[in-house]
């Protein structure tokens, strides 16, 4: 038990992409676990992703041992939740789905017990409708994959108490993560707002043979991205701005940027002929990697990426003269 958190005992509800991977992440953390999903053949699903997951956890010095000793399945929901301290779900982005199973493990589930949703973009105010203890729901919105990416949104319903978003948000700071307050509901949430305005015009600019699909990526990975990772865009356009920083940003680019926003696309994802683009063009791009392979890459990356992100602020800012002398 985490004496900040006050929870030792976590349940996951649907082990699939998401909820396998925060299993992973609780038990590196030193929680009991226990897993649930109605589909048959889950268990050993959730046991090979949890296992995979540890090879990560254990490079960054997160998990030790053998991660099966705390992690329990059961295929009954009413014995995984019936005695977690917090129960994270994870169940498909389906809202029906979701108010009913909230309303039916709020009904199992004791306070102060706290209950919440790794939705991607349904308002919990809607998921929390039909509890009788509302206050203790709330979203803790996750980016895949948990056991490795730091950020997790906390988002309050119109019902949820103060008390709940301090606790979610001491708890995801316990396990690592940076968790942000996001502080209205809005759909979507922030992050994921962020990468559908994105993709928005990514996708338009496919649909118009602007741009390959691997070039699309290229322009993204290659160039702002390298920089978002470190520093986020408003930083980033305070150094656009010379010595005059986000001033002088602003004032030398407002024209240009909102002549930009005057001309983004907006493409019809739906359509089947962009969606054969898109699919073929990732198709080309991957050049028959299999999903574990690439899941693997990223992985790798991300952990290199953070090694280095630790760093931060901790290298000696080099010297006017050192520069000189490396000059000469
Ligand atoms: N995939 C992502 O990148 C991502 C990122 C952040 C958050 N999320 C969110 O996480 C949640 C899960 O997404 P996912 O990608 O893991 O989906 P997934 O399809 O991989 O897993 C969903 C799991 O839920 C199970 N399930 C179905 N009905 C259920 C029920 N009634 N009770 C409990 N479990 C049930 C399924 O058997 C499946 O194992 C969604 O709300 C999604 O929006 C997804």
């Amino acid at each position: 038990m985490d004496a900040n958190t006050e929870i030792g005992r976590v349940a996951i509800v649907g082990t699939g992409l998401i909820g396998s991977s925060w299993a992973a992440c609780f038990l590196a953390h030193g929680l009991d676990v226990v897993a649930t999903d109605p589909a048959p053949g889950t268990e050993d699903k959730l046991r090979q992703d949890v296992e995979a997951a540890w090879i990560a956890l254990t490079k960054i010095g997160l998990a030790q041992g053998a991660p099966t000793s705390r992690l329990r399945f059961t295929a009954d929901l009413k014995e995984a939740v019936a005695d977690a301290d917090m129960v994270q779900e994870n169940a498909p982005e389906r809202e029906a789905l979701k108010i009913k199973l909230f309303a039916e493990i709020d009904s199992i589930l004791p306070p102060p017990a706290i209950l919440v949703s790794s939705t991607s973009g349904i308002p919990m105010s809607r998921i929390q409708s039909e509890c009788k203890h509302p206050e203790r729901c709330v979203t803790g919105h996750p980016f895949n994959p948990p056991h490795l990416i730091p950020l997790v949104e906390v988002v309050g319903g119109a019902k949820t108490s103060a008390e709940t978003i301090e606790r979610a948000m001491r708890f995801y700071t316990a396990m690592g993560k940076r968790a942000l307050h996001i502080r209205k509901e809005v759909v979507g949430h922030v992050a994921n707002r962020l990468q559908a305005a994105l993709y928005r015009e990514i996708a338009y600019l496919i649909d118009q043979g602007v741009v390959s699909v691997a070039d699309a990526d290229a322009a993204v990975c290659m160039g702002p991205g390298l920089r978002w990772a470190l520093m986020g865009p408003n930083l980033i356009y305070h150094l656009g701005g010379g010595l005059g920083g986000i001033h002088h940003f602003l004032e030398h680019f407002t024209g240009s940027m909102t002549a930009y926003w005057a001309d983004l696309g907006s493409p019809d994802l739906a359509s089947p002929e962009l969606q054969k683009k898109i699919v073929d063009g990732v198709l080309e791009e991957i050049d028959g990697r299999s999903f574990e392979e690439l899941s693997q890459e990223r992985d790798a990356l991300i952990m290199g990426l953070l090694e280095l992100l630790s760093h931060r602020g901790k290298t000696k800012p080099v010297a006017a003269s050192e520069h000189i002398a490396d000059d000469s």
